[in-house]
């Protein structure tokens, strides 16, 4: 959790948590019109930067805006309210700002807000995570990463009102990605996730296990699979920012593989943990 009195960024000034103000007009607060992004931070460096700020600058331009700062100045502020080497978290959210009146239609020469929070990283599950299957209900832009989450949201509520940690979201037969996460299979030592497209966020750390399986010889395909290859899977995994790659080790009241995180998660874990330290390991020196 945040302390109250931690500095954040808002609209050009740092001030304490509790004392960050912004209007009732606030498009994001009448409409959830913005994005945002959450970058991991190791060794007191922000992980992935440069692909957390293109995603961003993806997402504005899919809901016609522009970065409001340059890389530099998000580096800047980062900067400032990055605390000490233990892992946290990154989180900047842009609006579109607040109107003189609540109007639907995109109104001209409004000014963005942009708010960022660093917090500690909770502590990851450890032994796997059940999981459920549930219809994906959202939109069709899953592409941009929009603070509009509320389809997200009881998602998620409906996973652990049925005792699980995640939802695996089904569209048409396809399965997608997860309410906060992107999705993996492995069947017979070869790992699948569903390709780039608009019914999925293009996770940074879906990119990475692809790029660390192609490193270190993993076999991994990017294809689309349908509900029931779930059932078959010998390993299920879900990956993101801030809870990494985690087994799913139960999909809907049944045991996926063994009933435990499989050799293949194993086997990337080690490669994702051993990429991390050589990060830190790397800011410490510089
Ligand atoms: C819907 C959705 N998909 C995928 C992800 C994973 O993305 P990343 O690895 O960039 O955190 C997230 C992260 O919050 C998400 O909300």
């Amino acid at each position: 959790m945040a302390q109250a009195d931690a500095l954040v960024y808002l609209n050009g000034n740092y001030v304490p948590l509790t004392e960050a103000r912004i209007s009732v007009l606030d498009r994001g607060f009448l409409f959830g019109d913005g994005v945002y992004e959450v970058i991991p931070v190791y060794g007191g460096k922000p992980f992935r930067l440069g692909e957390h700020l293109r995603r961003l600058d993806h997402s504005l331009a899919g809901i016609r805006m522009v970065s409001p700062l340059s890389d530099q100045e998000w580096t800047d502020i980062f900067s400032r309210l990055i605390e000490g080497p233990h892992d946290q978290y990154l989180y900047l959210q842009v609006t579109r700002g607040a109107a003189p009146a609540r109007d639907h239609a995109i109104p001209a020469g409004i000014e963005p807000t942009v708010f960022v929070q660093c917090s500690p990283i909770a502590p990851i599950p450890v032994g796997g995570i059940r999981a459920v299957t549930l219809e994906d209900i959202r939109w069709h832009w899953c592409h941009i990463k929009a603070i509009t989450l509320l389809s997200n949201v009881l998602l998620r509520q409906e996973a652990v009102d049925r005792g699980a940690a995640e939802a695996i979201l089904v569209r048409d037969g396809w399965v997608t990605e997860g309410a906060a996460s992107n999705v993996f299979i492995v069947k017979d030592e070869a790992i699948a996730t569903p390709p780039k497209s608009k019914d999925i966020l293009p996770g940074i750390t879906r990119d990475l296990v692809l790029e660390l399986a192609e490193k270190h010889g993993f076999a991994a395909e990017e294809r689309n699979f349908r509900r029931e290859e779930l059932d078959t899977a010998d390993e299920i995994w879900m990956s993101s920012s801030t809870r990494e790659i985690l087994p799913v080790v139960e999909l809907d009241g049944a045991i996926v593989g063994r009933g435990e995180p499989g050799p293949m998660w194993r086997h990337m874990q080690a490669v994702y943990q051993s990429y991390k330290q050589s990060l830190r390991d790397s800011a410490k020196l510089a």
